[in-house]
């Protein structure tokens, strides 16, 4: 018999409506809980932003130039990523498993640099993620290239084995050669991918009209960093970036290859989650840097 007890009161404040608070990410509302939580480990729900910190680039590049030990190199900027961009290999290897924040784990891949780039298949499976605690996987687009279909094929295989588990797709737009990085070829990609059911995208600035690519897409963008460019210019990258719509950075090499990357990143977090300015937080990154 249940334990009824009359002669207590009980509160149930019947006058206060349960929260309905929609969820802080574009687009994202109507996703189920798990896939909603582990969003939330990518992105700060305070800022709605995030500064992933991509360092995935040996895949088909090997040891690029900040990459050579990633232990000495990368693992003391984790502690300023709001989650973290690899492959398998190097998680295992190299990042103690107490890190808690989200995983976002390179899932394509196949041609090195050597080969035609757009030739990936998918490399990882939805075990191994699960396995892995993963909180999305990132797999390569490449609109308007050769193997164009095939790696939208690889994104759709890969939303429809992510949602089973709540597993976020990140779609990366990837640049070829031949690839004009123009505002109308970054509104195609990434709306082409985002129609077709990725979680988030990740592409790249560009000047004039941005915030068309943001607008026209219909869940959150995060911006690659690209080549190696002067601190503050990529900074600048950031902030403009972020004013326009992006729900944040995936920036690797303009961390990674700074001078001062430990400050580099924290530099970067202050425009990203607090619209800090280009020039004052150029200047933090000076100071930090100093400070060594
Ligand atoms: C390419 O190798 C990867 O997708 C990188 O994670 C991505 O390009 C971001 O790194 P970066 O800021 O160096 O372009």
């Amino acid at each position: 018999m249940a334990d009824e007890d009359t002669t207590q009161a009980k509160d149930f404040q019947a006058d206060v409506p349960a929260p309905n608070d929609p969820f802080f990410l574009k687009g994202s509302n109507n996703l189920d809980w798990g896939l909603k939580n582990r969003l939330a480990n990518i992105f700060d729900p305070s800022s709605g932003r995030t500064v992933m910190l991509a360092f995935d680039h040996g895949y088909f590049l090997g040891p690029t130039s900040g990459l050579e030990r990633v232990d000495l190199d990368i693992v003391p900027l984790t502690p300023y990523a709001d989650t973290l961009m690899l492959t398998r290999g190097i998680l295992r290897t190299v990042i103690p498993p107490t890190y808690t924040r989200g995983i976002v784990l390179r899932a394509s891949g196949g041609p090195s640099i050597l080969r035609e780039l757009s030739d990936e298949q998918l490399a990882v499976s939805i075990e191994e993620a699960v396995r892995l605690n993963v909180a999305a996987l990132a797999v390569q687009v490449f609109i308007g290239s050769e193997h164009e279909t095939q790696s939208i094929h690889n994104m759709t295989r890969l939303v429809d084995l992510g949602n089973q588990y709540g597993i976020a797709t990140l779609a990366v737009t990837a640049v070829g050669k031949e690839m004009a990085r123009t505002p109308q070829y970054f509104r195609l990609a990434t709306r082409m991918c985002a129609e077709l059911g990725a979680t988030y995208i990740k592409t790249y600035y560009v000047e004039d009209e941005f915030e068309t690519v943001t607008a026209g897409c219909p869940v959150p963008i995060v911006i690659a960093g690209g080549k190696k460019i002067p601190e503050l210019d990529a900074l600048e990258l950031a902030y403009k970036a972020v004013q326009e719509g992006a729900a944040g950075v995936d920036m690797g090499r303009n961390i990674f290859q700074a001078d001062h990357p430990v400050a580099m990143i924290q530099a970067v977090r202050k425009v990203v989650h607090e619209d800090v300015k280009p020039a004052e937080a150029f200047e933090l990154y000076q100071t930090l840097g100093r400070e060594g």
